[in-house]
């Protein structure tokens, strides 16, 4: 198939973009290159054989968009573009709704214009909102209690999806709701490096690694779980990327939805603890306050995807930690 990735440079999308060429698809890449770097192109080609044709716009320069459009042929897209960081959407909510629903809905038209009827879409576990400690399942009621406008901006796209299908039921859609993606290729090549500073856990790790943070503050270690601090579902990039691949199989006319996670929450002491193992190195922290709009313990029921794709997440936080360890030394040298 020739595939679309917009925001493909991405942490996600480059992985995804290499399993899905070496699964022998075609594949190009839509960036407007806010978060991420050109030279990825690269790192793709070095490690899949092939570097994607590459445009750099924005989503939401419509005549840009269509020109894509008009030149590509699309039988599919891969729609990871947008802005992720929680807590700037609280201080900045238009410019997430602008960017993440607006981007959006020009994608959608230029994909209705041009007769391209399937679409993958990342969205994230946080659009279960407040349900804590409860292994997630796909069926469980979503947008309720969703603490910041990045998560809604999740929400509404996922609502946006299923009331095209209604208005168009040609129309393939299927929707990723990604756990907590660690890690990197294990070539060391690509991974994630943002450029500002980040709010995510790993990232977060990598830079008290490499003492451009000097600690980490662990939100909190008074959480009813079992050391205090707070758990996830680290799912490895990797194992993400696959999913993609596979979920192109289970696209048919209407909407699916997939939790893409483990199984497994870890918490946030465990991960210091095994970053530490990997590293060799200690790593400094301190205990602070909770981290407002945070959850106890977030983890998917990831059987849906494995009974109907086939898929399961293979790789181990041990993985993830030592993939890491090796993008961080190739990136900083
Ligand atoms: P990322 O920031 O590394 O990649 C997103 C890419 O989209 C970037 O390269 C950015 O430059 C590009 N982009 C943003 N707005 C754009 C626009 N208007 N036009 C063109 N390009 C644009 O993020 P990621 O971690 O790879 O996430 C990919 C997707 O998965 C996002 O939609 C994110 O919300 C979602 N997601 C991520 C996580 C996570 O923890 N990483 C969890 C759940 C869901
Ligand atoms: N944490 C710290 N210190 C930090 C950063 C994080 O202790 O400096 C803790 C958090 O309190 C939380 C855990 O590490 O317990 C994971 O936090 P992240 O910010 O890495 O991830 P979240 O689970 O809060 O959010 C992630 C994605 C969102 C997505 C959400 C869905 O970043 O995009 O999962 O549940 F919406």
């Amino acid at each position: 198939m020739k595939i679309l990735l917009t925001g493909g440079t991405g942490y996600i999308g480059s992985h995804t973009a290499v399993e899905l060429i070496k699964a022998g698809h075609e594949v190009e890449i839509l960036d407007n290159l806010f978060n991420s770097k050109i030279t990825v192109l690269d790192d793709i080609e070095a490690i899949a054989g092939v570097k994607p044709k590459f445009y750099e716009v924005d989503l939401l320069d419509k005549e840009g968009l269509d020109a894509v459009f008009a030149e590509g042929q699309y039988d599919l897209v891969m729609h990871f573009a947008g802005l992720k960081a929680v807590g700037e959407s609280v201080e900045k909510p238009l410019k997430y709704y602008e960017n993440n629903i607006g981007g959006t809905v020009n994608l959608l038209e230029c994909m209705k214009k041009y007769g391209v009827k399937k679409i993958v879409f990342s969205s994230s576990a946080t659009v279960y909102g407040n349900q804590d400690g409860v292994k997630l399942s796909e069926e469980m009621p979503v947008g309720v209690g969703i603490t910041n406008p990045y998560g809604q901006t999740k929400f509404m796209i996922e609502q946006i999806l299923k009331d095209l299908v209604v208005s168009d039921p040609e129309f393939e859609v299927a929707i990723l709701r990604y756990f907590n993606p660690v890690g990197a290729h294990e070539s060391g090549l690509i991974g994630e490096d943002p450029n500002d500073i980040p709010n995510n856990l790993m990232p977060i790790i990598m830079k008290v690694a490499t003492g451009e943070i000097p600690e980490l503050s662990i939100y909190g270690d008074d959480y009813d779980t079992p050391d205090g601090t707070g758990m996830r579902d680290f799912v490895h990039v990797v194992d993400l990327a696959k999913g993609h691949v596979a979920t192109m199989g289970g696209l048919r006319p209407g909407v699916v939805v997939y939790n893409l996670g483990t199984g497994k929450a870890t918490s946030v002491m465990e991960m210091v603890k095994m970053f530490e193992a990997e590293s060799g190195k200690e790593l400094p922290y301190k205990i602070v306050a909770r981290r407002a709009g945070d959850l106890a313990k977030i983890y998917a029921d990831p059987s849906k995807a494995e009974n109907e794709l086939g898929w399961k997440a293979e790789h181990t936080i041990e993985d993830a930690m030592r993939d890491t360890i090796k993008y961080l030394n190739h990136v900083r040298g």
